[in-house]
């Protein structure tokens, strides 16, 4: 698959399946243009905010919206380049009412490279494209950059939230969090299905609700 170039790397995810439906389009052209963003300073003073949350590849919004509905006083912005994706958010936003999200339409890494250190409170990243060729692992999102990029943006005590299912995602995540970069950054606690935290805390995403292997959630807590 061709990747599309930006200045930190290539994005290499799909970008659009299904046609549209036409209430999908309106949605694209009343409401996306109102709460969609192209870089962070867009956000302007989010003080006004409890606290500013950033899902990457939010897929079908299952997450981001139930977090957003619960947790009416904090933003919530979301980063997703498929399109469909983003159509599904939408309607969520549309039913019920949803004023506390903001959509990135693009690789979340441009976004969160924006965002002023010691800012954020949490980053999910709910079953990354799993890029299980070896040839293909420069094109996993969570790198050793990332990790430490993620952990910058975010404030003392901020979370990031990782879900696999694929095997070597799974040790990938290991790998990188023994590294010597990354090692000292975070306080990491595992879970498997059995001891997850609970749905009203960490809802299941729609590819979670597919998952045919075990999961593994990791909480990564910024020391
Ligand atoms: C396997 S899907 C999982 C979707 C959702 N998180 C879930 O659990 O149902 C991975 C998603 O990440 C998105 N994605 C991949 N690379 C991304 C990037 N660099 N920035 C933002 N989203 C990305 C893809 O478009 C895709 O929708």
């Amino acid at each position: 698959m061709e990747g599309i170039n930006n200045p930190i790397g290539k994005f290499y995810g799909r970008v659009r399946s299904r046609k549209l439906t036409g209430t999908q389009g309106q949605l694209f052209e009343t409401l996306l243009p109102s709460i969609s963003i192209s870089a962070f300073s867009d956000l302007g003073d989010v003080q006004a905010y409890s606290e500013v949350f950033v899902e990457v590849g939010f897929g079908h919004g299952e997450h981001i919206a139930q977090l957003a509905v619960q947790n009416a006083d904090a933003l919530f912005v979301g980063c997703e380049p498929f399109v469909n994706g983003v159509a599904s958010l939408l309607a969520k936003i549309e039913i019920h009412a949803i004023e506390n999200i903001r959509i990135f339409r693009g690789d979340a890494r441009l976004l969160i490279s924006e965002v002023p250190d010691n800012l954020l409170a949490g980053i999910f990243l709910l079953f990354p494209d799993p890029w299980p060729k070896r040839r293909h692992i420069q094109r996993r999102f969570l790198q050793a950059d990332t990790l430490v990029m993620m952990c910058n943006k975010l404030k003392k005590n901020g979370m990031l939230r990782i879900a696999t299912d694929h095997p070597k995602y799974q040790s990938w995540v290991r790998t990188l969090l023994a590294q010597a970069t990354t090692q000292n950054l975070f306080d990491v606690r595992f879970f498997d299905g059995s001891t997850r935290p609970n749905e009203q805390s960490w809802p299941r995403t729609r590819y979670e609700q597919k998952a045919l292997g075990d999961i593994m959630y990791v909480e990564l807590t910024k020391i």
